[in-house]
């Protein structure tokens, strides 16, 4: 894991039964993100999340960006007035955040750790929006399942979950990908697909195949 001195990353690597996974993580992610190889990079925050807190007028509350990379779709929701929590694995993607969030002028608690152990990551919990854009797809099913129990275990009754998830490619490199149905085969217990768009919009690289990016909303049942 990155050297950044964070007590959730301590927790993270040290001793529980899971150590090591955020390492592999941050050696995977933290290659590409030396590398510069980082084509989810963006600037703007996405219209689908827009539309949450704008159209659907949702009120602002406690939000959780799982898997936030360099924070700017956390720095976001930060300046509608969210009370933000932000969580990757990678030390490098917080530290380019926390300056993002610096020249912004907004606060975001910024977190190292597993998006699979959120509840252990010290985040508290009763959030209300919750985001992935890009996490959740890469996991294999146990992972999925133990992330199914973390944001479960954190969400408050009728949280919004905002997931951005490739389907599963035939060719090209890339995260795993998941389907609707598989997305609901781990989270369906207690969480309702509120709907799922194909997002025609989002330019990323052609080496990542056929994979028809897709938008999910999903309420936590009450
Ligand atoms: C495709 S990037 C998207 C980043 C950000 N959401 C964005 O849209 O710019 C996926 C991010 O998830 C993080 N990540 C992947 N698996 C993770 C895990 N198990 N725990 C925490 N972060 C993870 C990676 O470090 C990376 O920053």
């Amino acid at each position: 894991m990155s050297q950044e001195r964070h007590p959730s990353a301590r927790r993270c690597n040290a001793s529980n039964p899971l150590a090591g996974y955020c390492g592999l993580v941050a050696q995977r992610y933290g290659i590409l993100y030396r590398l510069g190889i980082t084509p989810w990079e963006h600037e703007e925050a996405p219209e689908q999340l827009k539309d949450l807190t704008e159209e659907w007028a949702m009120p602002v509350g406690r939000a959780l960006d799982i898997g936030c990379g360099t924070g700017s779709d956390a720095v976001y929701l930060a300046e509608q007035g969210w009370t933000v929590t932000a969580v990757d694995g990678v030390g490098q993607a917080l530290s380019k955040a926390r300056a993002r969030a610096q020249s912004r002028g907004v606060e975001v608690n910024w977190v190292q750790g597993d998006a699979c152990r959120l509840e252990q990551l010290g985040i508290g919990d009763a959030f209300d929006l919750m985001l992935d854009r890009g996490c959740f797809h890469d996991f294999t099913d146990d992972q999925r399942d133990r992330y199914a129990r973390a944001v479960s275990a954190v969400a408050n009754p009728g949280a919004v979950l905002l997931m951005f998830a490739f389907q599963p490619r035939r060719r090209g490199l890339g995260p795993r990908g998941v389907t609707g149905e598989e997305l609901m085969r781990h989270l369906g217990q207690d969480w309702e697909l509120l709907s799922s768009t194909q997002d025609t919009e989002v330019r990323l690289p052609r080496w990542l195949g056929e994979i028809r990016p897709t938008w999910y909303r999903l309420q936590r049942r009450l």
